[in-house]
């Protein structure tokens, strides 16, 4: 099912939208020409991604620092602090997937696809 989203020129490059849908709040983003929709909780511990900082194509959450490639939600173990590292094991990060949508873009509109 698409759900439109709203009109393509209403984006900035990495400035987030954030739209609601049956009681999720997910966060539609326009980031290096490419168009990425993403849950706004953090599926660490619920930070708002947001509010996270928007760059070569992953979101960092600003609550511990994991950051989320935005093309399919996987944590970037490459960037990690080690604080994080050093008190949390790789195989539990790893768990942490955020949750991705596709987005579709039909005419001038900005489509989100739900199963
Ligand atoms: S809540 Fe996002 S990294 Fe912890």
């Amino acid at each position: 099912m698409l759900v439109k989203v709203r009109n393509k020129d209403e984006f900035q490059d990495s400035v987030p939208f954030v739209f609601s849908h049956e009681g999720f709040e997910i966060v539609v983003l326009l980031h290096i020409k490419e168009f990425y929709a993403f849950n706004k909780d953090c599926p660490h511990a619920k930070g708002d991604l947001s509010k996270g900082r928007f760059e070569n194509g992953s979101v960092t959450c600003l609550n511990h620092g994991l950051q989320f490639y935005l093309c399919n939600g996987n944590i970037n173990t490459d960037e990690l602090d080690e604080d994080i590292t050093d008190n949390i094991d790789l195989e539990i990060l790893n768990k942490y997937v955020l949750k991705t949508y596709t987005v579709v873009a039909i005419n001038n509109d900005i489509y989100i696809e739900f199963p």
